[in-house]
């Protein structure tokens, strides 16, 4: 008998190249789900692909190209077959005032946080449904709090809860769960050099919001979840 409910299926995973995505594919695979991790950086998507312990793929994909996603998506049906998770884990974070926002700044935090799983999402529809298939996005607790000169990417989070919200009604009817994340300070390379050591150290460690997004992928298909906030004991940034 298999422990895991999730063993055998099959994820997309985007942004799986690094941090929380790359946590997340580790601990679906060790529960016997094959993962196709989808980043730009192909040497990234494709080591971390081959240290999963079930076997998975590496895609390199921008997902803001949808024609780069179709044709990702044609290989993993080719090589894996029908996907039954897709985990919305590509992310970018660039800091700046309101006063100092630009258009390509603003554009790249919207496309890639906000309008890439909106249209991953639909391109997987048609498996969700046919699989009674989940959704995981990987939102952040900058949706609901206030951080300065991050308007960019906490409205590119805003954006993605109010559609997650809407997109669980429309697959509670399909049998498609959806389940959002909305970690806090969590150390990885996100945070380039914008934290100083004593300040990562204090956050978060990926595997461990990895680990539980796998628990909430694996809970039990009677259970719902509102939006599932996870947060460092105590402020990363009173640590300095
Ligand atoms: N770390 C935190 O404190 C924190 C807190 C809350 C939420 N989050 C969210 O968690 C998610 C994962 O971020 P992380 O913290 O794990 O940082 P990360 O290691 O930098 O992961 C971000 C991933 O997104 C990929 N990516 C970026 N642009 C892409 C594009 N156009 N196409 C495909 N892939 C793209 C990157 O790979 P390539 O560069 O190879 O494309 C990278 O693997 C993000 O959505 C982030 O907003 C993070």
């Amino acid at each position: 008998m298999n422990a895991s409910p999730l063993h055998g299926r099959v994820a997309v995973v985007t942004g799986g190249g690094s941090g929380i995505g790359l946590a997340i594919a580790s601990s679906l695979a060790r529960r016997g789900v094959r993962c196709a991790l989808l980043g730009r950086r192909a040497e990234a998507v494709e080591s971390a692909a081959g240290s999963l312990v079930t076997p998975g793929l590496g895609i390199p994909t921008d997902v803001t190209d949808t024609t780069r996603v179709d044709d990702a998506l044609r290989r993993v049906h080719g090589h894996l077959g029908p996907v039954d998770i897709v985990v919305h884990a590509a992310g970018v974070f660039h800091k700046a005032p309101v006063g100092e926002l630009t258009a390509t700044h603003w554009q790249e935090v919207l496309a890639v946080n906000l309008t890439a799983p909106v249209f991953l999402t639909q391109a997987l529809w048609p498996d969700l449904v046919a699989q009674s298939g989940q959704i995981l996005f990987v939102g952040s607790i900058a949706a609901d709090r206030a951080f300065p000169a991050n308007s960019a990417y906490a409205a590119s989070k805003g954006g993605l809860a109010s559609f997650a919200r809407v997109v669980a009604e429309e697959g509670r009817d399909h049998g498609v769960r959806v389940i959002t994340l909305q970690p806090g300070q969590t150390d990885t390379p996100i945070w380039g050099d914008t934290a100083p050591r004593p300040v990562r150290r204090a956050m978060m460690r990926a595997e461990g919001v990895g680990a539980l997004a796998a628990d909430l992928l694996a809970t039990d298909r009677s259970v719902d979840f509102e939006p599932v906030t996870v947060v460092p004991p105590t402020d990363p940034w009173e640590a300095t």
